[in-house]
Parts: structure tokens; C-alpha cells; sequence
């Protein structure tokens, strides 16, 4: 395989489609604002995020939104970001898409896909200033730990696709997702850890929902900052 091919996708995804409770309202508003908020990928090679937006601001992308209330509230707190959200859940998308029309949110946009795959091939390189992964399934049985999304293809795949400077932000309340997260982060050589008292993005993550059930149930919450160096100090480590 020459060094310009991508290597073959893993086949263990980090997520099991379930449409569950999708109501009406999250169906009609999937339909009727999916046009509007929505960037299509299925039939798309190449993906330049910065033109879906009405201007060239920092953009953000929140891999796993869920219901989508930490992505709309900070996309509402921060006006001066660009926010993309990707997600395999439909309902949660149907959900997202209306707070954002509710909000008449101009900065924001959704996108209905796995996140491996776009950061992989679709995303044009360079592209984003930030990365929130915010309590990804922590899939806590031994056999399924291949199936979590932070491990070294997804953070390899952010290293082509972010920014120099750019800032990874990981949180977890499953502390052995934790453990695993630090010790794959660190196999990256490019990902400097930093004090989250100074995210140069001053980004505050809100609370959301699957952190308030993991402190319902006395779980601690963790959060885990980098920012991403390129060039010739850092070097991939496979
Ligand atoms: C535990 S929930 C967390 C949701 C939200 N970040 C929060 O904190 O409330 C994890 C979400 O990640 C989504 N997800 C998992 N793997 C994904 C992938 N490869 N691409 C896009 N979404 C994914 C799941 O569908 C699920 O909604």
C-alpha cells in the first residue's frame, strides 16, 4: 500500500443504530429543517466544512452530540465559533434541528454520519479548531473495548484534520474509559496535554445529559485537554 491510501476501516463501530423513540416532532423536524441545517456526505468524496457556514470563523466540531443541548447552548454562548455536530442518532439529530431553528442559530450544522469515516477521508485537511468528544459510549465490557471511538485511528484521523494549536477536548465519567483514553492519547505524539484553566478556545463545556446521569449514579467526571503540535517535534506513533 502506497503511503497516500488510506488504510482499510475498522470494522468494529463505536455505535449500534437505534432509532428507539423517534417521535413525530423529531421526525417532522428532521424532514422539514434537515435542508436547512443539514450537510449531506453520503454521496460526497470531499468536504470543505468552511463553506456551509456564512463566514470563515474557528470551526468546532462535537463528535457525538446525543440530544444536542451542550451543542446548541454553546453555539448560542459563542457566536464568534462555527459548530458542526455529528451524530448516527436520528432521533437526537430530529431533536437538535429544532432547538437550532427555535434559536435562529446561524452558526451551527449537523451532519448524520460516523465520524470515522468523515474525519478519515471526507473533511479537507486542517480544517478544525476544535474537537469535543464528550462522554462517548464507554462500551465497558473487555470484548467490546475495541468498539470506543478514542483510540488511535480516530485521534491519527484528528491529527490530519485539525489545526496546529488546535484543541482536543475528551470527557469522560467511566474512569476506566478514562485510563484508556490517556494511554491511547499518549501513543499520539502530537497531542500536548494542557491545564483546562488555560483552553486557549476558553471553551466551557456545559453540563450534558449523559454527565448528569454519570453523576447521578456518584460517577466522577473527567476532563482531558490537548492541544495539537504538527510539524517536525512531533511525530505519529503507530
Ligand atoms: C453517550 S452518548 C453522549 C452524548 C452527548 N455527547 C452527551 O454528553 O450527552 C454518545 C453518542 O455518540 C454517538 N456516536 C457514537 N459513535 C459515533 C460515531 N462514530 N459517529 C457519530 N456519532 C457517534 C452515539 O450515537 C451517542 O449518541
Amino acid at each position: 500500500m502506497s503511503t497516500q491510501e488510506t488504510p482499510p476501516l475498522r470494522t468494529n463501530r463505536s455505535f449500534v443504530i437505534r432509532e428507539g423513540r423517534f417521535t413525530s416532532a423529531q421526525k417532522k423536524a428532521f424532514g422539514d429543517l434537515w435542508p436547512k441545517y443539514g450537510i449531506p456526505t453520503d454521496d460526497i468524496e470531499t468536504l470543505i466544512p468552511h463553506d456551509w457556514f456564512v463566514n470563515n470563523q474557528p470551526l468546532i466540531l462535537d463528535v457525538g452530540f446525543g440530544s444536542g443541548d451542550s451543542l446548541v447552548s454553546l453555539a448560542q454562548q459563542r457566536p464568534d465559533l462555527n459548530f458542526i455536530g455529528v451524530e448516527v442518532y436520528r432521533p437526537g439529530i430530529g431533536a437538535v434541528l429544532r432547538k437550532i431553528d427555535q434559536q435562529e442559530l446561524e452558526n451551527v450544522r449537523v451532519i448524520n454520519a460516523d465520524a470515522m469515516q468523515l474525519l478519515r477521508s471526507k473533511f479537507t485537511a486542517d480544517c478544525l479548531m476544535g474537537v469535543m468528544v464528550w462522554f462517548p459510549d464507554p462500551w465497558p465490557k473487555t470484548k467490546h473495548h475495541k468498539r470506543r471511538l478514542v483510540q488511535e485511528e480516530f485521534l491519527q484521523a484528528l491529527v490530519r484534520v485539525m489545526q496546529l494549536n488546535g484543541i482536543l477536548h475528551l470527557a469522560s465519567d467511566w474512569q476506566p474509559y478514562v485510563k484508556f483514553m490517556l494511554k491511547h492519547v499518549s501513543k499520539v505524539k502530537n497531542f500536548t496535554p494542557i491545564n483546562p484553566a488555560k483552553n486557549p478556545l476558553k471553551l466551557e463545556r456545559p453540563p450534558t445529559r449523559f454527565e448528569q446521569r454519570g453523576l447521578r449514579i456518584g460517577h466522577q467526571v473527567t476532563d482531558l485537554i490537548y492541544k495539537l503540535q504538527k510539524g517536525q517535534n512531533s511525530r505519529l506513533v503507530r
